[in-house]
C-alpha cells in the first residue's frame, strides 16, 4: 500500500489497502444479498462521501436494486463537525412501501444519521436500514442504529476512498487516518 501523505502540517497514514477495504465490502454485499433475499431494496446514497462506496458495494451484490442519492451539508472544509445539517440536494425517488438501505461513508457524531432517520421516518418506507463504510464508536453523541458496519474505527479524522479533506483525497484508493501529533 502506498506511503503515508503529507498535507500542510498533517500527516496521514495508511488505515486500511485497498484489497482490505474490497474484501470487507465484498463480505457486506453478500450478507446484504442474503437479507434481502427475493426484494429489490433502493440503496440511498448521502453524497459526496458515499459514492465510490455505494458504487462497489451494489456491484458486488447478487440481488436487484435500485439507488438514488441525496446530499447533506455538515462538515463545510472542517476536520470537525458544525453540529448543524441541512439538505442540499433532494432525493428523486419513492420511497414510501420500499425496503430502503441509507449508506454512508463513516458515521461521526451520528448527526446525520439521526437527521436521516427522521426525514426518511416520515417518508414511511416498508423497512429502514443504515449501512456505514466506517463508524467512529468513541465519536458517537447521538443513540443511532447502523446496521451494516464495515469497520469500527478509532476517533480519528481520515482520508480517501470518498472521504475527503477541504473537498480533496476522495480519490485515494485505500483509506487513510490522521497521525497526530506526539503519537
Ligand atoms: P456525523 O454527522 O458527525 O456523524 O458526520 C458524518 C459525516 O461527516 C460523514 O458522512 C462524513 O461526510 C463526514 N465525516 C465524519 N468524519 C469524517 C472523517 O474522519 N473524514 C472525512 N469526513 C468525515
Ligand atoms: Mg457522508
Amino acid at each position: 500500500m502506498s506511503e503515508k501523505i503529507t498535507i500542510g502540517k498533517d500527516e496521514f497514514v495508511p488505515l486500511f489497502s485497498e484489497e482490505q477495504v474490497q474484501n470487507r465490502i465484498k463480505e457486506l454485499a453478500l450478507q446484504i444479498s442474503a437479507d434481502y433475499k427475493s426484494k429489490v431494496p433502493i440503496f440511498i446514497g448521502v453524497l459526496n462521501g458515499s459514492f465510490l462506496f455505494m458504487s462497489d458495494l451494489i456491484r458486488y451484490l447478487t440481488i436487484n436494486c435500485e439507488i438514488d442519492f441525496f446530499k447533506l451539508s455538515s462538515y463545510g472544509d472542517e476536520k470537525i463537525s458544525s453540529g448543524k445539517v441541512k439538505m442540499i440536494k433532494e432525493l428523486n425517488c419513492e420511497v414510501n412501501d420500499r425496503d430502503i438501505i441509507i449508506v454512508e461513508d463513516i458515521v461521526d457524531t451520528g448527526l446525520s444519521i439521526k437527521y436521516i432517520e427522521e426525514l426518511f421516518a416520515e417518508k414511511k418506507p416498508e423497512t429502514m436500514k443504515v449501512i456505514s463504510l466506517l463508524v467512529k464508536p468513541g465519536s458517537l453523541k447521538y443513540e443511532v442504529k447502523i446496521d451494516y458496519i464495515g469497520f469500527n474505527i478509532p476517533d480519528k479524522f481520515v482520508i480517501g476512498y470518498g472521504m475527503d479533506y477541504a473537498q480533496k483525497y476522495r480519490n485515494l484508493r485505500g483509506i487513510y487516518v490522521l497521525n497526530d501529533k506526539g503519537e
